[in-house]
């Protein structure tokens, strides 16, 4: 690290989640090609990796491809497909030196057939790394989850696995795909719009909620650790008062 950043690194957030706004905007201020944007996006996705990296954040979920993502123009989204298998291909040794795991949320079976099997290998070469693990919302609907998560639950009922009193928050969120990741405590939403727009919608209850007007292609460490010093400047209160949260000699 280069110099010490403004934060309490005893108090880092296990688990990040960003919604990557703002490539199609900040492309066409500049007079370019909405992939041009997306192509600069992952250029911020690898600094936030590495950020995360060396503040010891152990999740990072990063919001690549939701469900209406499909509906762009056919051109916008094989484009962002082939960035997609190009950056893992780029980047699979890099993340494995360093001891990230990548996962997926989502349909991944639904993406195009080459981005499928490279994010498979990728996993499987990934498996066992423990330092961050590096989640991809691709073909992700929070709802969608939430109904297979309830169609599982009911199947388990069917088979007498369980039983109703047994369906409890802690086993409903067992059958999300998210069954083994802690719940996100801060989510970052880039390019000023103030909405979760069908993300971790189970997952984000009691996270906090942090807005910037940055375009994505522009959210870089600094930015980044500016959020986390800002996070770790509120309150958690998870229901309770706020006598309740602070430690006695405060
Ligand atoms: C939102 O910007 C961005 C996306 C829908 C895609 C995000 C994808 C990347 C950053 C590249 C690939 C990702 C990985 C993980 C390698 P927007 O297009 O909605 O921007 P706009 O709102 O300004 O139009």
């Amino acid at each position: 690290m280069t110099e010490a950043p403004p934060i309490d690194l005893n108090n880092i957030p296990k688990h990040i989640a960003l919604i990557m706004d703002g490539n199609g905007r900040w492309a066409k201020n500049q007079g370019q090609h909405r992939l041009f944007g997306h192509a600069a996006g992952v250029e911020s996705v690898k600094d936030i990796i590495k950020t995360s990296r060396e503040l010891g954040v152990t999740y990072l979920t990063l919001y690549a491809f939701s469900t209406e993502n499909w509906s762009r123009p056919s051109e916008e989204v094989e484009g962002l497909m082939n960035l997609l298998v190009e950056a893992i291909s780029n980047e699979v040794d890099e993340m494995h030196a360093n001891n990230v795991r990548l996962l997926t949320i989502g349909n991944i079976k639904g993406l195009p057939g080459n981005c499928y099997e490279s994010l498979c290998k990728a996993m499987d070469r990934t498996k066992n790394n423990t330092a961050l693990t590096l989640v991809l919302a691709l073909n992700y609907s929070g709802r969608q989850e939430i109904i297979n998560a309830s169609l599982r639950a009911h199947e388990l009922m069917q088979q007498s696995k369980i039983s109703p009193e047994e369906l409890t928050e802690e086993t409903f969120a067992s059958l999300l795909q998210t069954k083994e990741i802690p719940d996100p405590e801060l989510l970052i939403r880039t390019s000023g719009e103030c909405r979760i727009s069908n993300f971790l919608l189970w997952q984000l209850s009691y996270t906090e909620l942090l807005f910037t007007d940055t375009h994505w292609p522009d959210f870089r460490r600094d930015e980044f650790i500016d959020a986390i010093a800002q996070y770790q400047k509120r309150e958690r209160r998870f229901g309770k008062v706020s006598e309740q949260i602070k430690q006695p000699n405060e």
